[in-house]
């Protein structure tokens, strides 16, 4: 198991909004209208737009470990969404190859590869424990596997030189690296990983440093943060000195999910602190998570916090239109839900995709209607007899009950 919640296990909850009073007294269009004014139509502070071109809009898909694969994304995209990233890929999982995928708790890599040509710009988000691998990691998703497993190997426990002069065709397959310092997931082997890096920063400090040397200048690198690790004042400076040195060791950008990582994903996230971080360096990207189930919230967390842009998470699983509809707003339009002729072209357009996905697994339309569950319990939210079609994709087992289900639902 991954950075993900579960259903089934007690650290997700019900959507509820953010605590931050009064902002959801806050207009989303004046807030749109008011990004369009400071930084022009695309509502996006220009600096990003030039570190990598193509992420217009003060929006993106965030990293979802076990939904935001290449079907996902692509979706998204085709809504407006302007930049994805990968789920949190471990360092360890990238240089094992294959055969590590097998044991992997994070999912499997072919989710992770760019899905083509339309699945541009990708930030690929990488996790671990040694700087070394972090930084050989990074090299391999930049390079997409140029090199044997063994060379890959082979870079880590050394410093790397001009040997290690990246290999690529001149075309990045990642537009940036995001280093995970979020997730929950306890430590293995005693080492840290993801969020625990907040109780020993040291550590966290050398994996940005050591992954930054080795990116070409052109490639951003960012980094994913819990806004503490619980709410001891200790954890609270220990943030915001990783923070400040993610910064200064030359990251483009942090984006801070406004729960802390004790709080895993259970109760309200908090938008104040992510305010205060704002106030306190307002010349810095810096980007915002946590509790933006629909349109609206993309807007009010900007407009409340400051922040650059915001990254959607669970509010855009079988919820697309989520882009579209932050695209309309932008447009100065009133956001449409979507119709139930548009939810069959989406969940139609899924399946396929996420066939395509799963195209070189033994079972491929098993495993897709398999998959296909957990985004059409989601899907079905939009649909005006949401409880039965939930139960009608939950029991889907092949492609025929997707088709039944279809037709039955979705004409
Ligand atoms: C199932 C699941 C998987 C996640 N996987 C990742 C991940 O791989 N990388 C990451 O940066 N964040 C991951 N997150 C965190 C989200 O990107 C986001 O920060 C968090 O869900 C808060 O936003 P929300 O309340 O709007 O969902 C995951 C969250 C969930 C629920």
């Amino acid at each position: 198991m991954g950075c993900q919640s579960n259903s089934s296990s007690k650290n997700a909850t019900e959507p509820t909004y953010a605590i931050a009073d009064g902002a959801q007294d806050l207009d989303p269009k004046t807030i749109a209208a008011d990004l369009i004014a400071r930084f022009g139509p695309t509502a996006m502070d220009p600096r990003v737009s030039e570190l990598i071109p193509g992420f217009d809009a003060p929006f993106y898909q965030a990293g979802l470990a076990g939904y935001s694969d290449a079907a996902m994304r692509i979706i998204a995209r085709r809504h407006g969404c302007p930049i994805c990233v990968t789920e949190a890929l471990l360092d360890r999982t990238l240089l094992a190859g294959g055969k590590g995928f097998a044991k992997a708790d994070l999912g499997d890599i072919h989710d992770n590869v760019p899905g083509g040509e339309e699945d541009h710009p990708l930030i690929g988000q990488i996790m671990g424990s040694e700087p070394s691998e972090m930084a050989a990691a990074a090299i391999k998703m930049i390079e997409q596997g140029k090199r044997s497993n063994k060379e890959y190997r082979g870079m880590v426990g050394r410093d790397l030189d001009d040997h290690d002069q990246l290999q690529t065709d001149g075309k990045d397959s990642f537009s940036g690296i995001d280093i995970n310092l979020a997730c929950p997931v306890k430590k293995i082997a005693k080492k840290s990983r993801g969020g625990h890096w907040l109780r020993e920063p040291e550590g966290a400090i050398k994996i940005l440093k050591a992954v930054r040397e080795v990116l070409p200048d052109h490639i951003p690198l960012s980094v994913k943060m819990r806004r503490s690790f619980d709410d001891t004042d200790e954890m609270k400076a220990n943030f915001l000195y990783l923070f400040d040195a993610a910064y200064d060791l030359g990251c483009s950008w942090v984006t801070v999910h406004g729960r802390t990582v004790e709080q895993k994903y259970v109760g309200p996230s908090r938008w104040d602190p992510l305010r205060a971080l704002v106030d306190r360096n307002p010349d810095r990207l810096i980007f915002g998570s946590g509790d933006i189930w629909d349109v609206n919230q993309i807007f009010r967390m900007i407009g409340y916090t400051g922040l650059t842009g915001v990254s959607v998470a669970r509010g855009c699983i079988g919820n697309p239109w989520i882009f579209k509809q932050a695209r309309s707003i932008l447009a100065g339009e009133d956001p449409q839900e979507p119709t139930i002729s548009e939810q069959r072209a989406v969940l139609e357009e899924h399946f396929d995709l996420l066939l395509a996905v799963n195209a070189s697994t033994r079972d491929p339309e098993y495993l897709t209607a398999r998959n296909m569950r957990k985004f059409g319990i989601r899907f079905a939210a939009h649909h005006p007899e949401a409880a039965e079609v939930k139960k009608e994709f939950i029991h889907a087992k092949n492609l025929d009950d997707w088709r039944t289900a279809l037709e039955r639902w979705y004409v």
